[in-house]
C-alpha cells in the first residue's frame, strides 16, 4: 500500500483513511507493507504513528513499515531522481517504535544494497561497521 495511494483514496485524515485498510482487512489481508520514505515521519497531524502504525491500529492486522531505515538524508525518490548519497542514520527510533508495538516487521532497501551484511551486523551490535548508501549502489552487485 503506497502513502500515495492511502491519501489520495480516503483522504488525509485517518477517520476516513481507515476504509481502504479495513476493506482489504476484510478481503482476507494478512499483513500490510505500508510504503514510506521515512519511516519517523507521522502519517497524519495529531499522532506520531506512521503508516504502518496506523494501519495496524486501524485493522489490528499485522504491518512492516519501510523507508530509510538505517539511513538519513535522501530519501529513495531522491535517490533515483538525483543520485544523491544517504548518510548510516540510528536505529534507535525504530526500535522504539517496534517495541511500542506499532508495527511488526521492518523492511530494509538501500541499505541492504550498500551492505548485503546489514541484517547480521545490526544484530550482532557491529553498527561501527555498517557502510553509508552511495548511489552507485545501483549499478553493482556488493
Ligand atoms: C533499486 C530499487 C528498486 C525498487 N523497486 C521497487 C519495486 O519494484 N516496487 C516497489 O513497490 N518498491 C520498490 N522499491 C522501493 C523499496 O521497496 C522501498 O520502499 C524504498 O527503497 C524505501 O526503502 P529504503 O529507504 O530502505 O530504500 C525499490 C527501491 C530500490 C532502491
Amino acid at each position: 500500500m503506497e502513502a500515495a495511494g492511502f491519501h489520495g483514496a480516503a483522504g488525509a485524515n485517518a477517520g476516513r483513511a481507515g476504509a481502504f485498510p479495513r476493506t482489504a482487512h476484510r478481503a482476507g489481508t494478512d499483513i500490510f507493507h505500508c510504503s514510506t520514505r521515512r519511516f519517523w515521519e507521522p502519517e497524519f497531524e495529531g499522532s506520531t504513528l506512521n503508516l504502518a502504525g496506523w494501519t495496524k491500529k486501524l485493522t489490528g492486522k499485522p504491518t512492516i513499515t519501510v523507508g530509510s531505515v538505517g539511513l538519513k538524508g535522501a530519501d529513495f525518490v531522491q535517490t533515483f531522481r538525483t543520485r544523491e548519497d544517504s548518510e548510516i542514520g540510528d536505529l534507535d527510533e525504530l526500535e522504539a517504535r517496534l517495541e511500542r508495538g506499532e508495527f511488526d516487521l521492518v523492511a530494509v532497501g538501500r541499505a541492504l544494497l550498500a551492505d548485503p551484511h546489514w541484517a547480521a551486523k545490526v544484530r550482532e551490535g557491529r553498527f561501527g561497521e555498517l557502510a553509508p548508501f552511495s548511489a552507485s549502489s545501483l549499478a553493482t552487485l556488493a
